[in-house]
């Protein structure tokens, strides 16, 4: 994909993407090497090549699989700090960063080692480069909702490090309902929340409608599929709920970018913004979904200036950060 120099120079703001999901296959190789880690691959691209997915629950096998280098603070450091680098060399002036926690407790790595090395890389990157990146932890959904809560009671020392809560993974018979107590406790300590109601899934709709009524999410990730309910679309505009939609993963995961949809909902006024979800696994970070969708659609610059205008809206960045995005 070419990224046109309005595209490049434009500052940026992203608020749907997955750290685990930038590990791209050189840093997953040297990790491996670095914590003798045996990996079935002999360089970087036969690491790519291993990455044909056609599917959510085929990509998530890998993303998974992946991430079982990540043992050590500071290969957390190295895994933001490799992504502070790549968002501050496409302008990406402030992101909203999912973490999976449950992904690495689950093996052993202590959720204090996941978030002491993401947050230092962060403070590091704020000071060298002036990117703002901050946290939110997702929930992996296709866990029981009790083990949901207990990290969520982990995560409640590291507050000012966390700006909201989400929830990721295998959506095929886990609801939002299902996470229901988890998101009114979130909510409760303060939490911002969103939750991940994923392109082309059973009962979408339902699940949308889950989302906003049952756990009062102010944000969508995806959510595309709201058109194939007029009141789900009304509802959303009614409420200014936030569309963080991703056109590269879409055209990964499904048969295409969603791209008609995403720019029919733009059109009717809903906050649509554009990112990047997994860049090192649905090749593209911000910059190249952004020029994917622009040559898709012939959106204008007028119109990249407010997906723009829209991510800094429907971001959760204090008052005077927002004034100085935009
Ligand atoms: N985990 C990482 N990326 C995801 C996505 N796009 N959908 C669901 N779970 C994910
Ligand atoms: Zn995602």
């Amino acid at each position: 994909i070419e990224v046109d120099p309005f595209v490049a120079g434009l500052p940026k703001c992203e608020l749907h993407l997955h750290i685990e999901g930038t590990l791209e296959p050189e840093l997953k190789l040297a990790l491996a090497a670095r914590n003798g880690i045996e990996l079935p691959y002999a360089d970087q691209a036969a690491v790519r090549d291993a990455y044909a997915f056609d599917s959510l629950p085929s990509f998530l096998t890998q993303y998974y699989e992946g991430m079982s280098v990540l043992v050590t603070e500071q290969d957390f450091y190295d895994l933001a700090a490799a992504y502070a680098a790549k968002a501050h060399s496409q302008n990406v002036r402030y992101a909203e960063i999912f973490f999976d926690p449950q992904a690495h407790t689950a093996r052993g790595v202590s959720f204090d080692t996941v978030i002491r090395g993401l947050t230092r890389a962060l403070d590091d990157a704020r000071r060298a480069t002036g990117f703002r990146g901050h946290l939110i932890l997702c929930f992996l959904r296709d866990f029981q909702a009790e083990f949901a809560m207990a990290t969520l009671v982990q995560a409640l020392p590291y507050k000012e490090w966390i700006v909201g809560v989400g929830l990721d993974s295998d959506e095929k018979g886990n609801p939002p309902v299902k996470f229901a107590a988890v998101f009114a406790r979130a909510r409760a300590e303060g939490f911002r929340l969103t939750m991940h109601c994923d392109i082309d899934q059973e009962n979408t709709t339902e699940h949308i409608r889950q989302a906003l009524d049952v756990i009062g999410v102010e944000r969508i990730d995806h959510g595309t599929n709201a058109l194939e309910d007029p009141q789900l679309v009304e509802d959303i505009l009614g409420r200014g709920i936030g569309l963080t939609t991703c056109p590269i993963s879409n055209g990964v995961v499904t048969a295409g970018m969603k791209a008609t949809e995403i720019k029919r909902l733009f059109d009717l006024g809903v906050k649509v913004t554009v990112n990047s979800d997994d860049p090192a696994y649905f090749p593209g970070y911000v910059a190249e979904n952004l020029a994917a969708l622009r040559a898709e659609l012939g959106l204008t610059d007028a119109d990249l200036i407010q997906l723009q205008r829209n991510a800094i809206d429907i971001s959760w960045a204090p008052p005077a950060v927002k004034d100085l995005l935009l």
